[in-house]
């Protein structure tokens, strides 16, 4: 008998027994493709149309452009480049507007419920369906607008992501995530939802801003920090060819970290993050807490940075973790032109308390449920603390402002 039969047939039997209980498993299997593709607009290459419309498949899918106006004022080849790749493939793709829908650059286009409105509209007036694809390029800002955009429109269209910053590439665009910030809170509301694929092309990183090439390099300390003691070893092997940009060392480092962050979202067992542990914010709570005190005048890579040391520098103070982790941390970080401290860590509410040290409680609330932070015991090996000892918290954020205001 079928369950419902089941169910009708215990309810005529016994009408007075109406708890029931179903319980409904929906197993789900999700793939995408991160390919690493150089000059990806160029006519010969067929991966951004294969994403867009897989071949033979038959159908003309539209496609909406997204570009990061930072991007494409500093790479003025870019916006005809995607076009005309996307014009030359017009028989198997319908671009909906001549011109791209062009995003500002940075955290202000992820500031709340308005910066998004414009992509959602140009998604309902162009007509896209679940079928049809977005697709955006540019740095993690960008990314994470526009991918909020498109998991909500529909409940659902395709995102193709061409992440353009070291930071995109190597972290924030090859993942399941994405938000925008509201309240005041950095990635207050998002989603997790998969990409159809990330195109990583180190050829469009060569017209970033000194400060965002490096910004971005805090990801792959972080990553190899937690998870990669060979991979640490090598970025301070490379550390002068990676601080003066080299495209090959940058090119590889963008994708070890970016391996080894899709490795932990598909081995994790917790892709969605409903547990409490969260490695990969490793620093985080204080760099999240630094950008939204600095107005994100601090890149979130440099916030990353100094959030790292002072969990470090905690580590060490609390026994987890020997001296040299800490030294090692801050020489690379340093070595790589990266901050390892900021005034603002100096700064008091009116109760007397540091106010970053609110960043502690804020993460609790992201996480859900107990508070974790991650730490490291040696490099290359996290370990999850669910207390924090605040005055020798406070201690350590002093220090890293002084640190950083006598330099
Ligand atoms: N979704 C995730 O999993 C995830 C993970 C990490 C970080 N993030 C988010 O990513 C954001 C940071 O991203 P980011 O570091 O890429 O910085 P960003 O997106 O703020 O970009 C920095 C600047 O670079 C410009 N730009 C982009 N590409 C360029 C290029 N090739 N040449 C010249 N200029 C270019 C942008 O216009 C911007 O002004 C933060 O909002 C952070 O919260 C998301
Ligand atoms: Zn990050």
């Amino acid at each position: 008998m079928s369950s419902l039969a089941d169910a009708r047939h215990r309810e005529q039997t016994s009408p007075s027994l109406l708890s029931e209980r179903i319980e409904q498993h929906v197993e789900l299997s999700l793939r995408y493709d991160v390919c690493f593709v150089d000059r990806v607009f160029e006519s010969t290459r067929d991966v951004l149309i294969n994403a867009v419309a897989a071949p033979g498949s038959g159908r003309r899918p539209k496609v909406l452009l997204c570009v990061d106006d930072g991007l494409a004022r500093a790479n003025p080849h870019v916006v005809p480049a995607a076009q005309a790749y996307l014009r030359r493939f017009s028989s198997r793709c319908q671009l909906v507007s001549p011109a791209p829908l062009t995003i500002p650059g940075g955290e202000a286009a992820k500031q709340g419920f308005t910066a998004i409105e414009p992509i959602l509209r140009a998604v309902y007036e162009r007509g896209l369906d679940r079928h049809d694809s977005v697709i955006a390029v540019g740095g993690g800002a960008v990314l994470d607008a526009v991918g909020f955009a498109a998991a909500v429109a529909h409940r659902g269209v395709r995102l193709v992501r061409v992440p353009t910053t070291v930071l995109s590439q190597n972290d924030a665009g090859v993942g399941v995530k994405n938000a925008i910030n509201l309240y005041g809170s950095k990635n207050f509301v998002g989603t997790f939802a998969t990409p159809t694929a990330v195109l990583v092309d180190t050829t469009l990183l060569h017209t970033l801003a000194v400060r965002d090439q490096r910004a971005g390099m805090a990801e792959a300390v972080k990553v190899a920090a937690i998870r990669d003691a060979e991979f640490f070893l090598w970025l301070e092997a490379q550390a002068d060819s990676l601080r003066a940009f080299e495209p090959a060392a940058v090119a590889r480092s963008i994708r070890d970290a970016a391996h080894l962050h899709l490795a932990h979202i598909r081995q994790s067992g917790d892709p969605f993050e409903r547990g409490s542990a969260r490695p990969l914010d490793f620093g985080h709570w204080a760099a999240h807490k630094l950008e939204s005190m600095t107005d994100h005048e601090l890149r979130h890579g440099e916030a990353v940075a100094i959030g790292m040391c002072i969990d470090t520098a905690y580590a060490v103070a609390v026994g987890h973790a020997p001296q040299h982790v800490a030294q090692r941390l801050v020489r690379l970080l340093e070595r790589l032109g990266l901050p390892t401290g900021h005034p603002a860590l100096a700064r008091r509410g009116e109760d007397g308390r540091l106010t970053v040290l609110d960043g502690l409680e804020e993460f609790r609330q992201h996480l859900g449920g107990e508070l974790s932070i991650t730490l490291l015991s040696e490099v290359g090996v996290q370990v999850q603390v669910h207390a924090i000892d605040t005055t020798v918290m406070a201690q350590i954020c002093e220090e890293r402002a002084d640190g950083c205001r006598a330099r």
